[in-house]
């Protein structure tokens, strides 16, 4: 499933000809994503109330009725977060907002109401977040796989009632919805009844199960919000019957350095799944201070990947938790990874690694590769490696389908079959003995 969007140049124009209104390209970029936002929740019977919004001030009134809905939607109504009621918007730039979403393709297809279009309209919009966080969406199929490596055998070892899960660079919530739909479904395996999964039950363990953090605090609230969307929608009902007490684990911190959001605590979770921003810091400030935090990773001109691996492997993790991200492979080919390779990552228990890099993933012009890991030293003496042989011949039209990603999916799905059935086969061979 891929996002159908407009030429990228269709998203600059808007939020240029906004910004001559508003004087300041951020705010452009958020008085037009939260038109896309607000009309998001209409077009799929999420909102409180029927009343789309006629002008500017009605789209102020919008968010406020959607902030009321649950505590977690707080943040659309906050101009700390959305400083749009300090810059109202002119008549023309609302016409020009209003155009632009007119012609703009559905931004989710009849089946869908989790707002993977808003998350990518939201990049393709803020140029912003872009260069300067590295937002760079983690398209479905890869959140897919991160998940099923990570989050899905953790799900077996401690129970899906039981498993928690978080995104610390979480940015619009890809990979949080997708974990959310599959703690609320976990696959089914052998004989076991299929779950129900729609009942509130299933969506209040899932919701509870899952957490994202980031830096970007309108990310974060858009992340909310497709968390609440993705229950309302599975529930059947608008978004003030969600109820005000079931968990949305989102916030906007830095991952990195915040040491005092609960989040963010010691020793949580049973999965931590990332795609870490690549780049490095641009503040010499923030340089130094991620280089004294994280000294065992951060040489040289380290690319904040590596810290990532760091606070996921050795903070957030429970022992044994599961740890999987996409991110550059950069640090296999550049001297600030050499620490990291012979020093950091030895030190933990290697599951997977995956050479991604001759796969097209929109948007990841940077060459990149999967690692899962266990937060425990390694055991065994089996790495699973997925070598690449080439890259695609051509762009495929639905990278979900490309040449070298059904290949990486295929070399998983038989390497995930076969340890299934060596576990099988132990287990027989145990009960076996035992009874003989
Ligand atoms: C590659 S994007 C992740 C995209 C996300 N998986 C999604 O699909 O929306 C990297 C994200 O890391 C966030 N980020 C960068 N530095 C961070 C930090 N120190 N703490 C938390 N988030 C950070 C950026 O804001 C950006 O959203």
């Amino acid at each position: 499933m891929t996002t159908r969007t407009l030429p990228p140049a269709a998203y600059d124009k808007v939020t240029a000809t906004v910004g001559r209104d508003t004087g300041e390209q951020r705010t452009a970029t958020l008085w037009t994503h939260a038109a896309a936002l607000v009309r998001h929740a209409h077009d799929h019977g999420l909102a409180p109330t029927d009343d789309r919004p006629a002008g500017p001030d009605g789209l102020l009134k919008s968010l406020e009725s959607l902030a009321d809905c649950h505590p977690s939607l707080a943040p659309l109504a906050d101009p700390a977060v959305l400083p749009l009621w300090e810059q109202p918007l002119n008549a023309t730039a609302w016409a020009a907002i209003e155009e632009f979403w007119d012609r703009h393709p559905a931004l989710e297809d009849e089946h869908r109401v989790d707002g993977y279009a808003l998350g990518d309209t939201y990049q393709l919009l803020s140029e912003e977040a872009r260069k300067g966080r590295a937002l760079c969406q983690t398209p479905p199929w890869v959140a897919r796989l991160l998940l099923r490596l990570s989050l899905e055998p953790a799900m077996e070892e401690w129970g899906p009632a039981n498993v928690r899960m978080i995104d610390p660079a979480c940015g619009t919530g890809h990979i949080a919805v997708a974990a959310f739909h599959m703690t609320r479904v976990p696959p089914v395996r052998g004989r076991r009844p299929a779950p129900v999964g729609h009942g509130p039950q299933a969506v209040e363990r899932a919701l509870a199960a899952v957490t994202g953090v980031d830096l970007d605090a309108y990310a974060v609230a858009l992340t909310a919000y497709r968390l609440l969307a993705s229950s309302a929608s599975v529930l059947g009902v608008s978004l003030d019957r969600v109820p005000a007490s079931w968990p949305v684990n989102v916030t906007a911190a830095d991952s990195l350095l915040d040491r005092t959001e609960p989040l963010l605590a010691a020793g949580t979770y049973h999965a931590c799944v990332a795609n870490p921003p690549y780049i490095t810091p641009k503040d010499p400030v923030v340089r130094d201070q991620v280089r004294a935090a994280y000294p065992q990773v951060a040489a040289g001109k380290y690319s904040l990947a590596l810290p990532f691996t760091a606070l996921m492997l050795e903070h957030l993790a429970v022992p044994d938790g599961f740890v999987a991200q996409l991110t550059a492979n950069s640090f296999m080919k550049r001297e600030f990874g050499r620490r990291y390779v012979t020093e950091f990552l030895p030190r933990f228990d290697a599951r997977w690694i995956i050479d991604t890099s001759g796969a097209y993933i929109p948007g990841h012009g940077t060459p990149t590769c999967i690692l899962v890991h266990r937060a425990r030293p390694p055991v065994g003496d089996t790495v699973t490696v997925v070598r690449g042989n080439r890259g695609e011949p051509h762009i495929p039209e639905d990278p979900a389908q490309g040449l070298v990603w059904r290949a990486i999916e295929e070399a998983v799905d038989s390497r995930l079959a076969w340890d299934r059935f060596q576990a099988g086969a132990d287990l027989a061979r145990r009960d076996g003995g035992d009874t003989a």
